[in-house]
C-alpha cells in the first residue's frame, strides 16, 4: 500500500514533523457521521464521549452510546442534539463496563430524532450496530425483515443492516459466539449495496468488536491492552499512535490485546500499522473563541506550510516530488482537468487562471459530483487534479476512480495524509495545513491556492516561462506571510463592517480574472455560516442580470484590487452606487481610488496579481466570521453541514 502513498517533503512546524518517510502520517481531519467504538480494560464511557467530542465535526444532529455491561447488559443511550445532551442523559450513571460503541450523526435518511440516533439494536436487542455512509437498497431489505415479522425504530438504513446481522447471527450453526459474529457480518454485508463503516458488538461476544469499511474511512487504533475503532485518527490519538488505515472491503475483529484484518470475502489483508504524528495543541481552542478564526489566524504559517521546501531558488521554479513525474512527463502534459467539491473547486478555478496564465496549459475545472457522472472526453496527455481538504469527500473519490478506470494519470492536493484519495491517488502534494475542524473552509483554501501556484510555476518553468518571472513569483510567494499578518490585525476593523450590515438580507460578492473564484468562495462562506442569501458573480455579469438585485439594503462586495482589471471593477462599482447600493471593496494598500465611493474599503498589502486572491479571501473569511457571530450563529458547527461529505 505504501507505495501509493506520497512523498511528504521535509517540514517542520506544530503540526506536521514528517520526514521522508511514509509510514508516519500525520493525522487529520475528514467528516460526516462519527464512529468511535472501545475494547479493552478501562471503563469505555469516558473513552467513547471524548472520541465523540473529538468527531463532532463530523456530524452534530445526534449521538449515541451502547456499552456492554459488567453484568452482559448492552446500555444503550442516544438522543438528539449535540453531544451535550447525550452527555446529560448519562449523567453519572455511566454502566461499567469495557467495550461500547458510539456514534455521531449528520442526517441521511431520517430526520435527527432520538429514534434515529445510532447505535442500532437488532430484533433480538442482543447486538448493537453504528455506521457510517448510506445503504442504498434498504428499502428492499427492510420491507423483506418486516414481512417476516421485524419492528424498526427508526427511519435510518443503518438500522436494516443491525437487523440483518442479527438475522444471520441467529441462523448461524456451530462456531464460537465471535466466529458467527465475524460470519454474520460477512454474509450481511454481502447483502448491501452502497457506502459503510461499521462497529459492531454482541451480548454473546463479550470484549469483542467487529468492523468493516467500504466508501466511508474507519481506522484501528492498537493501543496496550485497548484497541479503538474510529473514523478518524483524531478520536483515539489522545490514547495511542499506532493507527491501521482500513481499505475498502477490509473486515476487523478486535478484542483488548489481540487483532485481526481480513477481507470481507475472507481473504488475506494488506495493511500496514503506521505511527501517526499528532500535535494534540493542533486541534485544540487555545485562546480562540472558535476553530473558525484560529484557523484563519494561522494562514501565515499554513500558506508557508505549504510552499516551504518546494521553492527552488536555483531553478527559480518549484519542487514537487511527490507528484512523482518525470520532467519530461510533466512536459508531456497538455491539458489538465482539477476537481474538487465547495471551497475546493473555488481554488481549483483559481488554479485554472494560474496553470493557464502561467503554465499556458489548457486547465478546466470540474465540480467533482458532476464530472464522474459526466463522461468527459479526455486526450490521453491529460493530467488530473483532484483537491480535497480531507481526502474523504465521496464525490471527489468518485471522481477520481472515474478517472482512472479511463487510465488517466490522476494526483491529489490533499490535507490529510493517509486519507483514502491520498491513497488512491497516483502522487500529488499534501497542504501541510494541519488539522482544520471549523466546518466552513479557510485555510485549507489559501493553502491549495498556494500549491497550485507551486504546480504553475513548475510546469511555467518548464515551458515559456522566463526566470525573472519565477524569481519574482517566489519571491512575492516567501512575503507572503508577513502581508497575511498585516491583513489579519485588521480583524476588528472587518468586525466593525459587519456590525454595520448586520441586518442585511443577503449580500453580493463580485470579482474578476484571478479575483472572480475569490468572490464566489466570500459569498459560499457568507451563507454557509450565517444563513443569509449570498452569491458571487464576475463582477461584469452584473449588467447582465445581477444589477437588479442591487438595491439600498443590499450590500455589494466587491474583490477590486489595483491590478490590470481594476478600471473595470470600478466601472461596477459606479453602477452599483448609481443604483445606491453599498459596496464594501477589498483593494490595494495606497490605492485611494475608491475612498470617494465604496462605502467601505479594507485594504491588503500589494502583491503580484496572480497572488492577491490569497491576501484578499482573508477579509472576506473574516467579514462572514464577525457576522456569523454577531447573528448568534454557530459559527464552526452551522446548521445542515458536515466537515466533509462522505456520502452521495
Ligand atoms: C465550505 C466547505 C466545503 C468543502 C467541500 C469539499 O466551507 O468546507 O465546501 O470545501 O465539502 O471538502 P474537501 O475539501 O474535504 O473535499
Amino acid at each position: 500500500m505504501l507505495s501509493a502513498l506520497w512523498k511528504t517533503d521535509l517540514i517542520k512546524s506544530k503540526y506536521f514533523v514528517t520526514g521522508l518517510d511514509n509510514s508516519k502520517k500525520t493525522a487529520s481531519i475528514a467528516g460526516m457521521c462519527g464512529i468511535i467504538a472501545y475494547v479493552g480494560k478501562e471503563k469505555a464511557t469516558p473513552y467513547l464521549l471524548d472520541g465523540l467530542q473529538r468527531l463532532e465535526y463530523r456530524g452534530y444532529d445526534s449521538s449515541g452510546i451502547a456499552v456492554l455491561s459488567d453484568e452482559g447488559v448492552i446500555d444503550l443511550q442516544k438522543c438528539a442534539g449535540r453531544l451535550q445532551n447525550l452527555r446529560q442523559q448519562i449523567g453519572e450513571q455511566a454502566v461499567a463496563g469495557s467495550c461500547g460503541i458510539s456514534h455521531t450523526r449528520w442526517a441521511t435518511h431520517g430526520e435527527a430524532t432520538d429514534n434515529n440516533a445510532h447505535p442500532h439494536f437488532d430484533q433480538s436487542e442482543k447486538l448493537v450496530l453504528v455506521h457510517n455512509g448510506v445503504i442504498e437498497n434498504y428499502q428492499k431489505l427492510r420491507d423483506d425483515l418486516e414481512s417476516k415479522g421485524h419492528q424498526f425504530r427508526s427511519q435510518t438504513d443503518s438500522e436494516v443492516l443491525s437487523h440483518l446481522i442479527g438475522v444471520f447471527y441467529d441462523s448461524a450453526d456451530g462456531g464460537s459466539s465471535e466466529e458467527r459474529l465475524v460470519a454474520a457480518v460477512r454474509e450481511s454485508l454481502k447483502q448491501v449495496s452502497g457506502t459503510y463503516g461499521i462497529a459492531v458488538m454482541h451480548v454473546d461476544a463479550p470484549d469483542f468488536l467487529v468492523g468493516a469499511r467500504l466508501g466511508s474511512p474507519l481506522i484501528v487504533g492498537l493501543g496496550k491492552g485497548e484497541n479503538f475503532l474510529a473514523s478518524d485518527v483524531s478520536a483515539v490519538v489522545a490514547h495511542t499512535t499506532d493507527a491501521i488505515y482500513l481499505n475498502d472491503y477490509d473486515l476487523v475483529c478486535l478484542k483488548g490485546d489481540e487483532f485481526k484484518v481480513e477481507r470481507i470475502d475472507g481473504g488475506v489483508a494488506d495493511f500496514q500499522v503506521s505511527q501517526v504524528e499528532f500535535s494534540a495543541e493542533a486541534a485544540e481552542l487555545g485562546d480562540y473563541p472558535h476553530y473558525m478564526l484560529k484557523e484563519i489566524f494561522e494562514q501565515a504559517e499554513s500558506v508557508e506550510n505549504a510552499f516551504r521546501g518546494r521553492l527552488s531558488d536555483e531553478e527559480a521554479s518549484a519542487k514537487l516530488g511527490g507528484l512523482q513525474m518525470s520532467p519530461q512527463e510533466l512536459r508531456d502534459v497538455d491539458r489538465i482537468v482539477l476537481v474538487g467539491c465547495g471551497t475546493a473547486c473555488h481554488a481549483a478555478m483559481a488554479g485554472e487562471h494560474l496553470i493557464e496564465a502561467l503554465a499556458r496549459i489548457p486547465t478546466e475545472v470540474e465540480i467533482a459530483s458532476e464530472f464522474r457522472y459526466r463522461n468527459v472526453p479526455m486526450d490521453k496527455n491529460t493530467l488530473v487534479f483532484v483537491i480535497s481538504q480531507s481526502g474523504e469527500t465521496i464525490d471527489s473519490l468518485g471522481a477520481l476512480r472515474e478517472a482512472k478506470r479511463k487510465g488517466f494519470r490522476v494526483l491529489g492536493l490533499v490535507n490529510a495524509v493517509g486519507s483514502t484519495i491520498a491513497r488512491e491517488s497516483d502522487g500529488g502534494a499534501y497542504m501541510h495545513c494541519g488539522p482544520e475542524i471549523g466546518v466552513a473552509a479557510t485555510k485549507s483554501f489559501t493553502s491549495q491556492f498556494t500549491l497550485l501556484t507551486l504546480l504553475a510555476l513548475l510546469l511555467g518553468r518548464m515551458r515559456d516561462m522566463s526566470v525573472s518571472d519565477g524569481q519574482e513569483i517566489i519571491k512575492e510567494l516567501r512575503a507572503l506571510p508577513d502581508k497575511i499578518r498585516e491583513v489579519l490585525k485588521q480583524s476588528d476593523r472587518i468586525k466593525e463592517i459587519a456590525l454595520k450590515y448586520i441586518d442585511a438580507p443577503g449580500m453580493l460578492y463580485l470579482g474578476r480574472q484571478f479575483n472572480y473564484s475569490t468572490a464566489l468562495e466570500g459569498a459560499l462562506k457568507m451563507k454557509e455560516i450565517s444563513y443569509i442569501f449570498a452569491s458571487g458573480h464576475a463582477s461584469a455579469e452584473l449588467k447582465h442580470g445581477v444589477i437588479a438585485l442591487v438595491s439600498e439594503e443590499l450590500p455589494s462586495v466587491f474583490v477590486a484590487p489595483k491590478d490590470s482589471v481594476f478600471k473595470k471593477n470600478l466601472s461596477s462599482i459606479e453602477e452599483v452606487k448609481a443604483r445606491k447600493g453599498p459596496v464594501i471593496a477589498i483593494t490595494t494598500e495606497g490605492n485611494d481610488e475608491l475612498d470617494r465611493l465604496a462605502d467601505d474599503v479594507i485594504y491588503v498589502p500589494e502583491t503580484i496579481e496572480c497572488l492577491n486572491p490569497i491576501l484578499s479571501v482573508i477579509p472576506l473569511q473574516l467579514l462572514s466570521y464577525h457576522f456569523s457571530v454577531a447573528r448568534g450563529c454557530d459559527v464552526d458547527k452551522p446548521r445542515n453541514l458536515a466537515k466533509s461529505v462522505t456520502v452521495e
